[in-house]
């Protein structure tokens, strides 16, 4: 047998018959518009209008038909596949434009939407009260001094003209540590600092000081054995007692606002003269006095507030550090720098110092002034 099979009669060969092709077509538009996802519509155009697809297998027939055949049925086969073809492209268009859509929203943040945020710590009031002490004296030109918390009895007394007999040395004040007799004790002020100073630095110095200090006091709203002072320090040629008022009528200034300072006389073996210093109520400006119609609780109504202790320095301690006392002279201070943030900030009780609540902290460093 040879040449093409003119019998062969497409109405005949089912695949190409026209009802089986437009079901052909049907089954395949209805899989295509079924397909849900891109995935679905892969499995459907292999399906459908792949290499083993009815469509395929029919198309493969017509070269076994007749060749007066082969025009209408190549027709009928290649819209039928042009018509599956388009279905399968408008259907992917539409589905990727779908799973954009969907991807785009499940990635869409919601900028409002509250978080847990983690808590972040904040300065404690007492460090953030030091550093602005010492940014009121940084700004004239002083230093920052340091010393050690463990401070031997040489420094912490002697050298500050603190003799063996003096109270300050009774065991109940300070801590010593054991064995006594090395002379070792937890500093009870920031004043061997001062010797230190002298002793390490070349004049003149003007430095502050300040850090923590230990004594053996009991833990209430208005003691704590751990508190901090801040000291300062200034030895040059031809300093007086009025350079010392004027400094900390400054520092007042700097701290308080427009208030004053007044000094009352004092005994410290450190210094002489010396002298208390009081701070003008910085709320009241002393008009609570005598007004039991306006209380003040920050000065409880005597217009002035205990500040600090200071005085000219005493020629014995200059010579302790190897100061010439006949050059130079100077003036030294010394302030609590708790009692400072109770005044300012109005806390209550110095036990919400150590406890470590981050919400006094914040609303402390928040508030202050
Ligand atoms: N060291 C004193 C105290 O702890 C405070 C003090 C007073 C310091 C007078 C000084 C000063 O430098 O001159 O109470």
């Amino acid at each position: 047998m040879s040449g093409p099979n003119k019998n062969y009669d497409p109405v005949q060969v089912t695949p190409l018959n026209a009802d089986e092709v437009e079901q052909m077509v049907a089954r395949a538009l209805e899989a295509i518009s079924a397909a849900g996802t891109t995935a679905d519509l892969k499995a459907a155009r292999l399906a459908h209008n792949g290499d083993r697809s009815p469509l395929a297998l029919a198309n493969r027939e017509i070269g076994a038909l007749p060749p007066q055949a082969r025009k209408e049925v190549g027709q009928r086969i290649g819209q039928a596949r042009g018509a599956v073809n388009k279905a399968i492209a408008d259907r992917e268009a539409e589905l990727s434009a779908l799973e954009l859509e969907q991807r785009l929203a499940a990635e869409t943040l919601d900028l409002t939407v509250p978080v847990l945020t983690q808590p972040v710590g904040a300065p404690h009031p007492v460090t953030a009260l030091m550093d602005r002490m010492s940014d009121v004296f940084i700004a004239m030109g002083w230093e920052v001094a340091e010393g050690p918390e463990l401070e031997t009895e040489w420094y912490n007394f002697d050298a500050l003209n603190l003799g063996p007999d003096h109270p300050a040395r009774a065991l109940q004040d300070t801590l010593w540590v054991d064995p006594v007799e090395q002379g070792l004790c937890l500093r009870t002020a920031t004043s061997p600092v001062q010797v230190r100073t002298l002793l390490n630095r070349d004049l003149p110095v003007y430095v502050v000081s300040p850090g923590k200090v230990f004594r053996a006091d009991e833990y209430d709203s208005t003691h704590l054995p751990v508190f901090h002072q801040i000291e300062g320090l200034c030895v040059d040629k031809g300093i007086t007692m009025a350079h010392l008022r004027g400094t900390l009528d400054h520092f007042a200034r700097e701290m308080f606002g427009d208030v004053r300072t007044r000094m009352r006389p004092h005994y410290f073996p450190f210094t002489e003269p010396s002298a208390e210093v009081d701070l003008e109520c910085f709320v009241c400006h002393g008009e609570s006095v005598g007004n039991p119609a306006r209380p003040c609780s920050t000065c409880r109504s005597e217009g002035w507030i205990e500040w600090g202790g200071c005085g000219v320095v005493n020629p014995r301690v200059l010579a302790a550090a190897g100061v010439d006392p006949d050059v130079y002279t100077g003036f030294a201070f010394g302030m609590g720098v708790d009692r400072t943030v109770m005044n300012r900030n109005n806390a209550t009780d110095l036990r919400d110092f150590v406890e470590g609540d981050i919400r006094f902290s914040r609303s402390l460093v928040g508030g202050a002034r």
